[in-house]
């Protein structure tokens, strides 16, 4: 998606993917700024080991204690932290014709690069929730599956949303104790309890993994809670499309959305971080309903 945005903008830009171990993260990150790479997104497990590998950290970062965008800026000569897009290219002809960048603002090469950390992920969950399924988040009884990285970001954003309740499942049920008591810490008037509910949802939400390979149960233990109590199901997994949960929510006549929305809308606001300019949302998505589901 960011490399069709970047040409759809005429950038000259190119988002590589590299696969880096946990323990060379810090080294990883520092090779990024040596290079003057523009920014860097971090995926499972590196979002929360950057968090304290960064040189500063954006509030988005800080709120939701997880980082999975970088911004490299350079200090310029008054003192302040420009992105390095405003510092000049490295004065390099470009070949094969291609055109110049306009001459930056600044000039030159920063004497000092630092790593400014941001969460995009979030913001993404509650654009997508109302995107997609249309749900008022305020005063809404919501059940959340999972408390991994991805559950305590989505608990924590919907609760400061003013969720009326949140209802908290785990696999590991110690896990959803320990975001529960953040909750109540940080937003002491949203009413959440750890187990199911015993009354209708407006929204079940799926932040665990289970369902991205093939065969896969669905999260929801029907036993304990019928599907036909919820109106709207969002299922964090994008591929595949359809998982075992939205198949039987869809058949249970429960609104659905699949994750795709949120994986949009986390790389569109990093595109803008990165970038500066709006991101163009149409053709992104486009993108990745085309290398995701190939039409
Ligand atoms: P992410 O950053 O994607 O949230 P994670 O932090 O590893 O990744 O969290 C994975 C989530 O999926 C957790 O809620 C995990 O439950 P546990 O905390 O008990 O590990 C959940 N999960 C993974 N596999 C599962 C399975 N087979 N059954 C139920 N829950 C599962």
């Amino acid at each position: 998606m960011h490399n069709t945005a970047f040409a759809a903008l005429g950038l000259n830009w190119r988002y590589l993917a590299f696969e880096v171990h946990p323990d060379n993260l810090r080294a990883a990150i520092a090779g990024a700024k040596a290079m003057q790479f523009a920014g860097l997104n971090l995926t499972v497990p590196h979002k929360l080991l950057a968090f304290g590998m960064v040189d500063a950290l954006d509030e988005s970062a800080k709120t939701w204690g997880a980082v999975n965008t970088i911004r490299f800026e350079g200090r310029n000569a008054g003192g302040a932290w420009l992105p390095l897009r405003q510092f000049g290219v490295p004065s390099r002809r470009l070949r094969d014709g291609q055109t110049q960048l306009a001459k930056p603002p600044e000039g030159g090469t920063p004497n000092e690069i630092r790593a400014h950390g941001f969460n995009t992920d979030a913001e993404a969950i509650v654009t997508a929730l109302r995107e997609d399924l249309k749900v008022e988040l305020h005063g809404a009884k919501v059940l959340l599956l999972g408390a991994g990285g991805a559950g305590r970001t989505a608990a924590l954003r919907l609760a400061s949303e003013n969720v009326a309740e949140l209802f908290l499942v785990n696999r590991t049920q110690s896990k959803a104790d320990a975001v529960a008591g953040e909750i109540k810490k940080q937003f002491p008037f949203v009413s959440v309890t750890v187990g199911y509910p015993k009354t209708e949802v407006d929204l079940i939400v799926n932040a665990t993994s289970l369902g991205l390979k093939p065969g896969d149960a669905s999260p929801l233990d029907e036993k304990q809670f019928s599907l036909r109590q919820a109106r709207a199901v969002y299922d964090m997994i994008y591929n595949p499309p359809e998982t075992a949960l939205l198949k039987a929510a869809k058949a249970a006549g429960c609104k659905t959305a699949n994750g795709l929305g949120m994986l949009l809308h986390q790389g569109a606001r990093a595109f803008e971080i990165w970038t500066g300019k709006p991101a163009p949302l149409d053709v992104m998505r486009r993108a990745l309903e085309q290398s995701i589901y190939g039409h």
